[in-house]
């Protein structure tokens, strides 16, 4: 007794100093550590709300002008950019393909605008005026862009792959069983360590029940009325062992939930993943509503379904970094 004491307690202890090591790197190093770099910690927050622009873009139904305190916010961040940092960036060069887009979008609604309309308007034009001004990028593209499905027949894998894009234009038509198949058979071609597949997928198709998580997630705003498949990707905790492996439902699920999609793109389906990252009460609150065990860990839902217009699925389209941003290669 005394021995099986001993032995849990430094169990515990070696945890407890591992995940105390996570918890000061995401102090020290995390978006608002206390070492992170003014300018790194700008950009991605320039990044992320140029996303919220291209994405308001490849919805079922753009809102007019929408986005007012957003281009507000960006013209604040970017203007205090520019007096630290060259804005020759893959952040900012999103930022100028979103405000093209959405100025030549409005502009095509061939209407006038009223003067809460035009003080939007030249807040964008303003700021892509500045943009253009400290900057000079050569291949400005549109932040959106069609997929035609029929287009992707006979495409080698590579060619395949760089066509993947989450889509959030979806029809409502219900996946049938034997395509979930599939599906899932990719997905559990996921590679897992020591071959665990602790991986599970949960699948969802009544609209009740989805609204109902999706309204937990947050994430789905402006397209989630027209979600009617969707999965929850969990990895069971009970597969890991000690403290060396405290992250790993999180590798194996990415993997799994990567494969997932890939599944789904195999059979001409759209996807769009939406995050989990919510507090740990409404993850137990999508648990009780999905009735998952209590030993698995949500990793991400994932919407899918056919796109609405097969020959003209609208996607965001956002720029990638440069390949030697993202290639070190230690020599
Ligand atoms: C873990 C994860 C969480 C995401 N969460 C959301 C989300 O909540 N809502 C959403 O619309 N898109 C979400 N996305 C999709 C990203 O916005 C998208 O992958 C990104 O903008 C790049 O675009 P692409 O997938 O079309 O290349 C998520 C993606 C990942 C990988």
């Amino acid at each position: 007794m005394i021995k099986r004491t001993i032995f849990i307690l430094i169990k515990i202890t070696k945890l407890s100093y591992e995940f105390f090591g996570d918890f000061l790197s995401f102090c020290f190093y995390s978006n608002y550590g206390l070492y992170t770099s003014k300018v790194k910690r700008l950009k991605y927050s320039i990044l992320i709300e140029a996303h919220r622009v291209e994405k308001g873009l490849a919805l079922p139904k753009t809102k007019l002008f929408f986005g007012k305190e957003l281009f507000q916010n960006l013209s604040k961040m970017i203007f205090e950019l520019s007096k630290m940092n060259t804005l020759n960036c893959v952040e900012v060069k999103k930022v100028l393909n979103a405000l093209n887009t959405y100025l030549q979008f409005h502009n095509n609604q061939n209407k006038s605008f009223n003067t809460e309309q035009k003080k939007i308007m030249d807040v964008v034009v303003t700021l892509q005026k500045f943009i253009e001004k400290n900057s000079n990028f050569s291949d400005l593209q549109n932040s959106t862009r069609q997929n035609n499905f029929s287009l992707n027949e006979n495409l080698s894998l590579r060619d395949n792959l760089l066509r993947r894009a989450s889509s959030r234009i979806f029809s409502s038509e219900i996946i049938k069983k034997n395509t979930i198949d599939k599906i899932i058979q990719v997905a559990q071609k996921a590679p897992s360590q020591c071959n665990r597949q602790s991986s599970r997928v949960y699948l969802f198709q009544k609209k009740e029940q989805i609204d109902k998580i999706l309204s937990i997630q947050g994430g789905a705003k402006g397209y989630s009325n027209d979600v009617h498949n969707l999965f929850i990707v969990t990895n069971d905790l009970s597969g890991w062992q000690g403290p060396q492996q405290r992250n790993q439902v999180y590798v194996d699920g990415a993997l799994f939930s990567m494969m997932l999609m890939l599944g789904i793109q195999a059979e001409n389906l759209i996807s769009c993943s939406l995050n989990l990252a919510i507090k740990n009460s409404d993850e137990k609150k999508i648990k009780t509503i999905s009735s998952i065990s209590k030993s698995e860990r949500l990793i991400m839902l994932i919407a899918f379904g056919f796109a609405k217009d097969k020959n003209r699925n609208i996607v965001a389209s956002s720029p990638r970094r440069n390949l030697q941003e993202v290639l070190k290669i230690n020599e």
